[in-house]
């Protein structure tokens, strides 16, 4: 794959994303689509007046505006069409395998039943695979702004459907709800083998991701950002390769970094961590996984074995199993050659 441009290589590569929040992909115009059929009011006049509300300081911001923006979704077909969105745009960047989370207490807590956000979700994961061939693995996601009460309620979910779930996750707003809230849930799920993960580092400090990886026993930590601040974690996570679900376009948009040239990816690559591109919420930062990519690539001077790397760290930090694993990186290496 010498002669093509980066651009193109960017594209063209067979790739994982594992940090994806699928009620972040709800782009406005379906926003909108759904609101009508079921009859609700957004509080937004059009698509391009809703954009231009994508504007943010910070995390909360963000989330303020992603919360109102579920609340459309009502029935089995809403959650299917919301998933299916993503997986047409997902199957379009050359993403072979994904790893999606949902937050179901942002649905139950509005009197829609955790079925029928799973069952939506799910029914579009298995039809993508059987149309696209891509496979994926469902994380829940607990509210970190709620108690860990609340977790437990919706975790006991888990007992119905665990054959949709692979992994436990952990978002929302991070500073002042550190992981060793959610010490006992996580304990739950690490005994039911379940792996794990949780956002820890975006905005919050190198503590929460020591709490994340000591306390709740993850797997990988989504952002990590933050871990650079401190060299001994920093060390740890090269020595024991724990990934990271970097998301640059995320960062960005709120503020997490002042411009991407800023970005600390490349630094993450050259000291030996095994650190992964993700689009995180896309329909409110601007851009899917290769874009993601190209943006991040052009203001850090990335290489080809740049991407390279993050793209084969993808596919061994996923929680495919080994199989699938396997095939996915001899694609990618016949994608090489
Ligand atoms: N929920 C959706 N996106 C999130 C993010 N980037 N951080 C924390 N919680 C989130
Ligand atoms: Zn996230």
């Amino acid at each position: 794959m010498e002669n093509i441009s980066l651009k193109e290589y960017i594209n063209k590569i067979p790739k994982a994303e594992l940090h994806l929040h699928i009620e972040g992909t709800f782009e406005p115009e379906l926003m909108f689509k759904i609101a009508q059929r079921n009859g609700i009011k957004i509080d937004f006049d059009s698509v391009e007046e809703l954009r231009a509300a994508y504007d943010f300081n910070n995390l909360q911001e963000f989330l303020d505006i992603y919360y109102a923006g579920a609340k459309v979704l009502i029935t089995e077909q809403d959650f299917y069409d919301l998933t299916w969105a993503y997986l047409e745009r997902a199957n379009a960047d050359n993403v072979i395998h994904t790893e999606i989370m949902f937050d179901p207490q942002t649905h139950t807590e509005r009197g829609i039943s955790f079925d029928t956000a799973i069952n939506g979700i799910s029914s579009a994961l298995k039809d993508a695979e059987k149309k696209f061939g891509i496979t994926s693995k469902l994380i829940m996601s607990f509210l970190r702004h709620l108690p860990q009460d609340d977790a437990f309620e919706t975790y006991e979910n888990f007992y119905n459907h665990k054959d949709k779930i692979a992994l436990i996750g952990l978002d929302s707003s991070e500073v002042g709800n550190p992981p060793a809230k959610f010490a006992e849930v996580y304990n739950r799920a690490f005994n039911d083998g379940l792996n794990l993960t949780a956002h820890a580092g975006e905005e919050g400090p190198p503590e929460y991701v020591w709490e994340a990886l000591d306390i709740l026993k993850v797997n990988r930590i989504d952002h990590g950002n933050r871990s650079l601040e401190d060299a001994k974690l920093t060390q740890r996570i090269i020595d024991e390769q724990i990934a990271l679900t970097v998301c640059p376009l995320s960062n960005l948009k709120l503020k997490v970094v002042d411009d991407l040239k800023n970005h600390p990816l490349k630094i993450m690559l050259d000291k030996g961590i095994k650190a992964t591109v993700n689009s995180d919420d896309p329909a409110y930062f601007g851009g899917y996984i290769n874009e993601n990519f190209i943006q991040t690539a052009n203001a850090l001077k990335l290489s080809k074995d740049d991407i390279y790397t993050l793209v084969k760290n993808s596919f061994e930090a996923s929680f495919a199993d080994a199989e699938r694993k396997a095939e996915m990186i001899k694609q990618l290496d016949e994608f090489e050659n």
